[in-house]
């Protein structure tokens, strides 16, 4: 039997609708982590979130200039991947639009496949808490829109989307403790 809690959040500025599903399925109530490790959880994730996007942001208005220039979706997606292996939490670039420049950046299962779908519905953030490796980690992947005209440079398809709208995804999971 599934447990499943729905709650609206309110953040800083923006209201973000999350749903957290304490969804594993041998798992009664009481192993479930309590909120304000899950809110801790999640306010990690959403500093993280910023510090990423606006270094992308950065980089590609500072450094990249033409299509030949080393990209800052690749150094995220290198910086990334060194990150996850130091083991503190887990993160990917993801992309929402269905023509992805890397086939390796996609949705990889059910939870990120949901959640692409919810931030195409316009969802800021969409998140999840689940037992991984015997510990309570939370799941969440945020949006990524077109922030800058820049972007189509190299993304040509990126100009079909609409203002605000999530063409990509940082997904996360991050340990709750
Ligand atoms: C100079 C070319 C270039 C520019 C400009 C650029 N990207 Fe990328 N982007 C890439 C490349 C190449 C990859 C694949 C990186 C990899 O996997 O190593 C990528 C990957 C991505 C991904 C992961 C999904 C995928 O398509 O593989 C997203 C999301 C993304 N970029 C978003 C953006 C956003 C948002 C901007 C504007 C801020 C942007 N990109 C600007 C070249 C570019």
């Amino acid at each position: 039997m599934k447990n499943m809690f729905a709650f609206a959040l309110c953040l800083a500025g923006a209201v973000t609708i999350g749903i957290v599903a304490f969804g594993n399925a041998a798992q009664g109530a009481d192993d479930a982590p309590d909120k304000a490790a899950v809110a801790r959880a999640r306010k990690q994730a959403l500093m993280l979130d910023n510090i990423y996007k606006q270094t992308i942001v950065l980089i590609t208005d500072k450094y990249v200039h033409g299509a030949d220039d080393y990209p800052a979706g690749s150094a995220a997606v290198k910086l990334f991947d060194i990150i996850s292996k130091g083991g503190s939490h887990n993160v990917r670039l993801i992309d929402a639009t269905g023509e992805p420049y890397e086939l390796d950046n996609v949705a990889k299962d059910d939870f990120e496949r949901e959640g692409i779908k919810r931030l195409k519905a316009g969802d800021a953030t969409y998140e999840q808490v689940v037992q991984l490796d015997g510990k309570p980690q939370l799941r969440i992947v945020t949006a990524v829109p077109v922030v800058m005209k820049k972007c189509t440079m190299c993304h040509a398809h990126y100009a079909d989307a609409k203002p605000g709208e999530a063409i990509g995804a940082i997904s996360y999971i991050i340990p709750i403790e």
